[in-house]
């Protein structure tokens, strides 16, 4: 897909970081007006770019800004299909709450709601999902699959695995899934997943893919019932990250094993989750619906259940559920 005049303007100035490029340049590179590049300078500037003009010598970008705007987002994307479309948002209720409303007003699949904050994030079980700006990728996506809604509960398993290739790069510390929504790094929960479908007796009418990241969090910024149980890429390697460059890592990835089960089905990415979990053999407290189980993870099923054998030797196939480690 061809950059738009916008955002190849915006490469251009990074290419030329601390070196001026002239309007006339420009405007032959871009072929458009030069009042035309003045024009996307302005609307740059009104993003939050810091970029100098000056006659003569044309434009200088001063500065780049962390945020999430789609203008960076879309940048270098390397999915086709998701994220193609973004909707983003300084600060929003929930991500997850906004795809919905733009799903049944009939947005495409893959259009992708990104906000720099959450006032009401939501996670799983009426949980809070802590979403300060600046710090973390809150996004939810709207899908809109053709695979059965009892298959729906897998798309869970298949997001965890996209988001942990897309991680495992750049944590050095081992990045694994924990069903069965989360994603940990060093042990602890640096991402969680809250999908939410509309769902007829046998289709799917659609589907939001939520996703929360904690990227540059530090420790400190944690809400303290959390610090023992959370973490953040940049409390795992020690530095800080780009979240843009993150996030379109994982929208590659989750393109990747959207686009294989459309093909083979699901098997092949329940394999993959297999690999990725580190919880076969752990010995855990289970608690599904009214009642728990402790027992010892014997991985999932092809149905992506998880099942767990209790002391006595039963084996219990748990289909929802919070799985606390012993
Ligand atoms: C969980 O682990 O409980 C799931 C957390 C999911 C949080 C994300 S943040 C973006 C999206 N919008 C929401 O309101 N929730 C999800």
């Amino acid at each position: 897909m061809l950059p738009s005049t916008r955002q190849h303007l915006l490469g251009r100035l990074k290419e030329m970081r601390g070196l001026w490029v002239s309007g006339g340049e420009l405007s032959r590179e871009l072929d458009v007006s030069r009042t035309a590049v003045w024009k996307h300078v302005c609307s740059l500037r009104n993003e939050g770019y810091v970029i100098e003009s000056a006659p003569r010598k044309g434009y200088l970008l001063k500065a780049t800004i962390d945020r999430l705007l789609p203008s960076e987002i879309k940048a270098s994307l390397r999915s086709n299909r998701l994220g193609r479309n973004i909707v983003f948002e300084n600060e929003v209720d929930s991500t997850n709450r906004l795809a919905r409303d733009l799903a049944i007003s009939g947005a495409v699949e893959g259009t992708l709601v990104v906000a720099e904050s959450q006032s009401g994030g939501r996670g799983r079980k009426g949980r809070n999902w802590h979403s300060p700006p600046g710090e973390g990728i809150y996004v939810s996506l709207v899908l809109r699959p053709r695979f059965q809604p009892a298959e729906a509960p897998k798309m869970t398993l298949l997001t965890g695995v996209a988001l942990a290739e897309s991680l495992i790069p750049i944590v050095h510390s081992r990045v694994t899934i924990k069903w069965p929504n989360d994603v940990l790094a060093g042990g602890k929960k640096v991402a969680g997943i809250l999908i939410e479908a509309s769902t007829e007796i046998d289709s799917i009418e659609y589907m939001i893919v939520g996703v929360g990241l904690n990227v540059n969090t530090p420790m400190g910024r944690f809400p303290a019932e959390l610090r023992e149980r959370a973490t953040s890429i940049a409390l795992e390697i020690g530095h800080e990250v780009d979240r843009t460059e993150i996030l379109r890592a994982f929208l590659k990835r989750l393109e990747y094993n959207y686009d294989l089960i459309g093909r083979e089905g699901f098997v092949p990415v329940i394999k993959r989750w297999r690999e990725l979990s580190d919880m076969a053999g752990k010995h855990v407290r289970v608690h599904s619906f009214d009642r728990s189980l402790e027992g010892a993870i014997a991985g999932i099923d092809d149905e992506g259940v998880l099942l767990v054998k209790a002391s006595e030797g039963t084996l219990h196939r748990v289909i929802a559920g919070d799985v606390e480690y012993l």
